[in-house]
């Protein structure tokens, strides 16, 4: 039965570190060079939290602050608030949690969603189902990561990928049929094995031998995970406009994660897309996990109108993968 409203975005807040790590950095840590990093990726440079005594939270609370300035919103009046991250400051309680008491946001109740760089897409779809059932009116899904925290800096093969950073939306009711139509999430874990952190889960829980072998930091296999991302991405995007009969020409704007701009552009040729209509800002943040795709709604915020059609399609470790249709709602 389809819910007598919608659940749709009201309004978008962003946060990235003043502090940038630049390709021309990263020629002095490890092997590598500006060219490469460019040419295999597209990034230029990724933002990264310096700051002692600073995590995931901080960052989340700088972003869902911007929504509150904006839309004029009591704290006291947030139903929800989801935190999408691979990085919560600590592994209980959750981020979502120490969010809320920052905010004093004291009438909600919060949880963390973990499916990595899909994460908030995730998140979304949960918020959308909440708001639909008519439980809830006013939620926050923030997607944050601090991944300068899981990052071995002597590792070419990953450290030249990721940025630290937040982005946060509000998610609201509405009867005029705009806002989140649809999504498509799916999960695979057998893709555990080329994108995980090895250590510090009940498996194999901390001790020396671990931080010795550096088995705290983000692992990746990065061939594999590029072919299954290729095609994933591509494929469920395509299947989320087959069902609904949407064509390239009904799409305003696809909102890819940012893992790799060859990713990105093998998605937009498969949905008939031209460059232009593809919201790319991964030359500047690199690969924010949770926040790369609300970090582009934070960019692109400006351009967009009411009633456009927006595809925000991801993929990442778990596997995790989906695509969510909009409307814009304002
Ligand atoms: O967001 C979560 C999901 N993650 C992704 O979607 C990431 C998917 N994977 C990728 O984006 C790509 O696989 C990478 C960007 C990680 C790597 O690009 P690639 O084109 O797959 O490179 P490769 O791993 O096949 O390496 C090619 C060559 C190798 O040298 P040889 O064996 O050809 O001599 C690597 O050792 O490049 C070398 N290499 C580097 N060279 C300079 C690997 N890393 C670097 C580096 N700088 N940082």
């Amino acid at each position: 039965m389809k819910p007598t409203f919608n659940a749709a975005i009201t309004a978008v807040g962003g946060y990235v570190p003043a502090t940038k790590l630049t390709n021309f950095d990263l020629e002095k840590m490890v092997d590598t060079n500006d060219e490469w990093i460019k040419s295999r990726t597209g990034i230029s440079e990724r933002s990264i939290l310096k700051e002692p005594g600073k995590a995931s939270s901080d960052m989340a609370v700088k972003a869902i602050e911007e929504i509150i300035r904006k839309k004029k919103l009591d704290p006291l009046s947030i139903d929800c608030i989801i935190c999408a991250t691979v990085t919560p400051d600590m592994i209980f309680p959750s981020t979502a949690n120490l969010i809320g008491d920052k905010i004093g946001a004291k009438n909600a109740f919060g949880f963390d969603l973990g499916a990595a760089c899909s994460g908030f897409l995730f998140a979304l779809t949960t918020a959308t189902a909440f708001i639909e059932s008519g439980r809830y009116k006013k939620i926050i899904v923030v997607g944050v990561d601090k991944m300068s925290s899981i990052i071995d800096y002597t590792d070419r093969a990953t450290c030249i990928l990721f940025g630290d950073g937040a982005g946060a939306v509000l998610v609201e009711p509405t009867t005029d049929g705009l806002g989140v139509q649809d999504s498509i999430l799916k999960s695979d874990g057998s893709g555990a094995p080329y994108l995980h952190i090895k250590a510090g889960g009940s498996l194999k829980p901390a001790s020396m031998e671990t931080v010795l072998a550096k088995e705290h930091y983000a692992f990746q296999d990065g061939q594999p995970v590029f072919k299954f991302a290729v095609k994933g991405m591509a494929d469920v995007s395509a299947e989320l406009m087959e069902k609904h009969h949407l064509t390239g020409d009904d799409i305003a704007w696809l909102v890819p994660h940012q893992a790799n701009l060859r990713i990105i552009d093998a998605t937009a040729n498969r949905m008939g897309l031209s460059k232009e209509k593809v919201m790319i800002n991964i030359e500047k943040y690199g690969n924010t996990t949770a926040a790369t795709i609300p970090l582009c709604l934070w960019d692109w915020e400006s351009k967009l109108k009411k009633g456009d059609n927006l595809i925000l399609a991801a993929f990442g470790g778990g596997f995790t993968w989906g695509a969510t249709w909009i409307k814009w709602a304002y």
